[in-house]
């Protein structure tokens, strides 16, 4: 197995699937050994290069769970292949680490778990925001460096952000579910860039919009921008909601960056690579009263020169997935994935994925990215 240690459950399973990291909770591993597979978990926290997955992969592996920070490409999909491999799930939603066409050459269905992310992500979002727009980070850093000397009405000054206007790029359903919040919460204006309407998201905000009214109160409003330079322009605080490819690889860069409000919040919880992260130090340093929050980085776990020591910068590591909830749910939908193309099931077509979270799962494979390309049937009726 390798130089990284690994842990065995359920060793008389007739299956072997590979489990590149320690994941939350016990159903997981229930559900994997209810299809019968021994489970190989490394328990190591490094991130596991292409050598040592091939490695843990060996002469036989059925199924392997991997993580955002490993990249399954053609050699992984290969070897997994070659080890008689017929099932990989992602333990993420985004799936950016992950070359779908490589596995659909080696006929490897592709899993990945949305759902159970949304709310968790969207408020990690809002945590951000609010962090920057009430410059928690300087002011924590201040105390704890032993410079308070009492109250001051001029100390660590922010930025209310009430029915100001908010910018969401990528209005899926992490970036809708963070509009709806700032707009109940805080009555915000919501403008979105997206490259399709989501209706949905302007019929709930319209609807409440009415609400407002109805308690004689200025309704909030939602509207879909024409191009991401309008956003930018005209929103107090922008939050990246996009997926990571060629077409948002540095969506945010110096000339983008130039037409936000000098005192804008930007924040991203998406992929690191969406932002051009010196374009964005050089920018933080030009622009004091910008702020911004980043969850992730253009190469993590590195950081760009210069940005840790920005005090308009709140940084944290990739958590905003992560809470007990949902980090267990994650589990769940990853191993339902493999253990349900490994039980020859069908592949689940609904966006609600909740009935895997419960006791009596379908028969199904919660979430398969590429069951058409492979034509691996779907899943028409409950039982
Ligand atoms: C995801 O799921 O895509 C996150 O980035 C990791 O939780």
């Amino acid at each position: 197995m390798g130089s990284k240690e690994w842990r065995v459950v359920n060793p008389s399973g007739s299956k072997r699937v590979i489990v590149t990291k320690e994941l939350p909770g016990e159903r997981w591993l229930e559900i994997l050994a209810e299809a019968d597979c021994k489970v190989d978990i490394c328990t190591s926290k490094d991130v596991l290069s292409i050598e040592e997955i091939k490695v843990a992969i060996g002469t036989r592996c059925e199924g392997a769970i991997g993580q955002v920070t490993e990249d399954w490409g053609e050699q992984l999909f290969a070897a997994l292949k070659a080890a008689g491999g017929k099932a990989y799930s992602n333990y993420a939603v985004g799936f950016d680490n992950v070359n779908i066409d490589a596995a659909c050459r080696h006929g490897i269905p592709v899993g990945n778990t949305p759902g159970v992310l949304t709310e968790t992500t969207a408020q990690m979002a809002v945590t951000l925001t609010f962090a920057c727009a009430r410059r928690v980070g300087e002011a924590e850093r201040f105390l704890r460096a032993g410079q308070y000397k009492g109250w001051l009405p001029t100390l660590f000054v922010g930025k209310l952000l009430w029915r100001k206007t908010l910018g969401v790029i990528g209005a899926g359903r992490i970036g809708a579910a963070y509009a709806r919040m700032m707009v109940e919460g805080h009555k915000m204006n919501v403008i979105y860039y997206d490259l399709y309407p989501n209706k949905a998201l302007e019929d709930y905000l319209g609807a409440y919009g009415e609400f407002l009214k109805s308690q004689g109160q200025q309704p909030a409003t939602c509207q879909r921008a024409e191009t991401v330079e309008d956003l930018l322009r005209e929103a107090d605080c922008v939050s990246v909601h996009t997926i990571l490819d060629e077409s948002t690889r540095h969506l945010i860069n110096t000339e983008r960056l130039a037409l936000m409000k000098d005192n804008a919040i930007l924040v991203n919880t998406s992929r690191g690579p969406v932002i051009d992260e010196a374009a964005l130090v050089a920018h933080c340093k030009a622009h004091p009263n910008f702020r911004v929050g980043l969850d992730v980085f253009e190469d993590e776990p590195e950081l760009k020169p210069g940005l840790v020591e920005l005090e308009n910068v709140v940084i944290v590591p990739h958590i905003a997935s992560a809470t007990i909830w949902t980090r267990q749910g994650m589990a769940t939908l990853a191993a339902s994935n493999v253990a349900g193309i490994l039980m020859g099931y069908p592949a689940w077509n609904q966006p609600d994925i909740t009935p895997f979270l419960e006791g009596n799962s379908p028969k199904a494979a919660p979430s398969i990215l590429n069951a058409k390309e492979l034509d691996i049937s779907i899943f028409n009726s409950y039982k």
